[in-house]
């Protein structure tokens, strides 16, 4: 089989055969296929598409290029869920905990930040001491111990995606419907669990822009997990602003904690509210997602959440005495305040533009080999439809140093749009496809 052929046909808008794409996945990952031919395949994708059967294929390929996470001898229905990536979406930490203070077992392997979007693995590292990189065995015996594990991707699940999520972020073929939907369901099948909820994000801070785009990627990661076998349902959600107050590591991790004892803002405990009943419902534990979501709520309520989470951090090394004193987590030197210009109404707080902001300070990562500081980052005193007074504080910027914290100054103000009338309200959850 040649690669030039393979491409060729992809470009002028034919189908590949599951084993014409099984094979091209194989070689590029031996090495065999040479990344600017790679690139040039991922291209034609990126503006032919894929059928649902090349996906299907291109998934399973992807699967195939590692070792699948075997949750067998964990009892009962293992659950996941992954956000297709926001900002400030720190749902995880508060889902995680609990789903599993539900009684379901909570299996997630995590990634890590990049670009404008934040990532679980680099917020729960900013709690000093705990530990991402658990072996498989060790993931076991966490889960069959205390019901919950969120640990990092090991390198042998899907090495396939690390190769080609790392080309596409230098060829411009990241926001592609099929190489997204394959790349997050490859890793999700493969990491073994019975029911995956997926938060798929629109709007400006997300890779789907509208909510039909965002409803076609959840078709998509639905019918992929299907055919796995997985019990798949997806939630379309709001990703215009960022969600929550906090974007910086250790910032979020505090606002987690707070929403675990009930205090977080309302957009977040929503989403999480609203996620959890979903998969308390998914694994058994409640008969409809209305039935999860007031368990969750007397969960958060009797602090059983909260304890689960403190018996995760320990678990994973951590010093659970964050939980009762936060003040423990990293704390950045310096701290801003973005100053609203005039008085008004916040129209939006552009969640791509926050996001660049809070990276730029060290939050995030440029690159992928580059390290985050988890000290840094942005808490929002004002979002869209909060009233103003020319001289509040709409922002406070927490820097490593005085300069960045002033370059960022601008930026962060950008973020921001005012004007005479509050705006019309827009849906936090637009809708649940399954
Ligand atoms: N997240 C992933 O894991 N893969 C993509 O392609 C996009 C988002």
């Amino acid at each position: 089989m040649r690669v030039y052929e393979l491409i060729l046909k992809k470009r002028d808008g034919g189908a590949l055969a599951p084993e014409e794409i099984s094979w091209l996945v194989k070689e590029y990952v031996a090495g065999g296929v040479p990344d600017y031919q790679m690139a040039a395949f991922l291209m034609a994708v990126f503006f032919r598409g894929l059928s649902p059967e090349e996906t299907a294929a291109l998934t399973l390929a992807m699967i195939d290029s590692g070792v699948r996470l075997d949750l067998s001898p964990i009892s009962g229905v293992k659950v996941d869920k992954h956000s297709t990536g926001g900002v400030g979406d720190k749902t995880t930490l508060v889902l995680a905990p609990l789903v599993a203070a539900a009684g379901l077992p909570f299996v997630k392997l995590a990634g890590r930040g990049l670009g404008h979007t934040g990532g679980t693995i680099d917020k729960l590292e900013s709690i000093p001491g705990l530990r991402t990189d658990l072996s498989q065995p060790q993931i076991l015996s966490q889960v069959q111990a205390i019901g919950v594990a969120v640990a990092a991707q090991t390198e042998d699940l899907v090495p396939a995606d690390k190769k080609l999520y790392a080309l596409r972020d230098l060829t411009a073929t990241v926001e592609s419907l099929p190489l997204i939907a394959a790349s997050i369901m490859s890793k999700k099948i493969a990491a073994g669990a019975d029911a995956i909820l997926l938060d798929v994000k629109v709007g400006s801070g997300a890779f789907m822009k509208d909510e039909e785009s965002a409803v076609a990627l959840a078709e998509t990661m639905i019918a992929l997990g299907r055919s796995a076998g997985r019990k798949v349902r997806a939630v379309v959600t709001a990703m215009h602003q960022p969600l929550g107050r906090a974007v910086g590591n250790a910032l979020e991790v505090a606002e987690a904690i707070a929403t675990l004892k009930g205090r977080g803002p309302e957009d977040f405990r929503e989403l999480c509210l609203t996620l959890a009943g979903h998969l308390i419902e998914m694994g058994g534990a409640a008969a409809s997602p209305a039935e999860g979501y007031r368990r969750a709520e007397e969960l958060l309520a009797s602090g059983r959440a909260l304890e689960k989470f403190r018996q995760m951090i320990a678990a994973q090394g951590g010093d659970p005495g964050v939980v009762e004193e936060p003040e423990k987590l990293p704390a950045a030197p310096f701290i801003f305040t973005a100053l609203a210009p005039a008085d008004g109404y916040v129209q939006s707080v552009d969640a791509r533009s926050v996001g660049l902001a809070a990276m730029a300070l060290g939050a995030g990562r440029r690159r992928k080999e580059d390290s985050v500081d988890p000290a840094v980052g942005i808490t929002l005193q004002k979002k869209a439809g909060d009233r103003v007074k020319a001289g509040d504080v709409l922002a406070t910027i927490h820097a490593r140093e005085r300069g960045a914290g002033q370059e960022v100054m601008e930026r962060l103000l950008k973020a921001f749009s005012l004007g005479p009338e509050p705006p019309a309200s827009r849906p936090l959850i637009y809708r649940v496809v399954s």
